[in-house]
């Protein structure tokens, strides 16, 4: 996996190049829905985020298994599944085709993908064969891509902006001394609002590659609850604090808070001339990391056998959750 994560530039390059496929029916909407599930479902966190400040129309995130009450002919809803046969994701896409959304998908193939073709609705389909968490900036550039058909512009150029994976020997570097340092512990991955989706990617990354709990906090809102946890920890040599630097004088303050509470502080501070490209260095370092806990931890990186107990069982449950979603 570790050179999965490291080729990151070279097939992020690749995808530049994809064309999508399909026309959409029109640029004109009300609001827009990102779905998608667990290394798919980043991408729409990194979307909400990087739309938060811009877009003049509402942009929600569904991890779930329906789409919101309000989604009709004028909403914009994008389904993103690397496998194309993610349940949650193929539910939320066929829902909205009932209530006459404009779909348009992101996948390496599967359902999703003959649903896209059979309902003609603009697709872009990237290389199949990795895993759907490796296969992140893939994903991403197809994504945003997608949504530039219908008008919605997140990037000036790709070129300047996957720069940032191509420093290879200090992206390991990093991620080796950020893993000596997590080992053996319980993170709780600190950022703010902004990089939320890079602190909840660290975190599932953890989570499937080292096969670790991890937490996520944002700040602010971490400063009117998590905060007070802090106050008298049950071992202060397990849990540590994992701090997306931002330069912003709340995190300012969280260092300072949590260096007086004697706890383990990590500040990873981000490459990048930019919000995107920041969350695309600091992801590749997630990666990295979360691979080398998995070594020093003497697990499978690739293996999550829970994840695949869950969709087994959600095949066999198929027909019942149909009548209760
Ligand atoms: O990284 C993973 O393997 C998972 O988090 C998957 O992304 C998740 O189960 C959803 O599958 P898919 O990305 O194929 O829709």
């Amino acid at each position: 996996m570790e050179t999965t994560y490291l080729r990151w530039y070279e097939s992020a390059l690749k995808v530049i190049n994809y064309v999508v496929q399909g026309s959409p029916r029109g640029k004109d909407f009300s609001e827009v829905v990102l779905a998608g599930m667990g290394g798919s479902g980043i991408v729409c966190d990194v979307i909400y985020t990087l739309l938060y400040d811009r877009s003049e129309i509402p942009v929600t995130v569904v991890k779930d298994f329906k789409p919101p009450s309000w989604v009709s002919s004028k909403t914009l809803v994008c389904g993103i599944s690397y496998s194309g046969n993610t349940l949650e994701t193929l539910n939320v896409v066929m829902k909205s085709l009932d209530l006459g959304a404009e779909v348009c998908v992101v996948s390496s193939g599967g359902k999703l993908v003959e649903i896209a073709k059979s309902r003609n609705v603009p697709h872009l389909i990237v290389d199949g064969g990795l895993l759907p968490r490796v296969a992140f900036p893939q994903l991403l550039i197809a994504t945003i891509k997608v949504l530039d058909i219908y008008g919605i512009k997140l990037v000036d150029g790709f070129d300047k902006l996957l720069e940032v994976l191509n420093f290879k020997d200090l992206t390991i570097d990093v991620s080796k001394k950020l893993a000596d340092f997590l080992k053996d512990s319980i993170p709780v991955i600190i950022s703010n609002f902004r990089y939320y989706p890079l602190a909840l990617r660290f975190k599932d990354e953890l989570n499937e590659n080292s096969k670790m709990m991890a937490k996520v906090e944002v700040i602010p809102e971490w400063a009117h609850n998590d905060i007070v946890g802090w106050e008298k920890l049950v071992d202060r040599n397990i849990i540590k604090a994992l701090i997306i630097w931002d330069e912003d004088p709340i995190i300012e303050f969280a260092v300072d808070y949590l260096n007086e509470s004697e706890v383990g502080v990590y500040i990873l501070k981000l490459l990048g001339n930019d919000l995107l490209s920041k969350i695309l260095y600091g992801s590749q370092i997630a990666g990295l990391t979360s691979t080398y806990l998995a070594e020093f931890r003497g697990i499978k990186a690739d293996e999550t056998k829970s994840i695949d107990r869950y969709k087994a069982f959600l095949r066999v449950k198929r027909s019942y959750l149909e009548t209760i979603i």
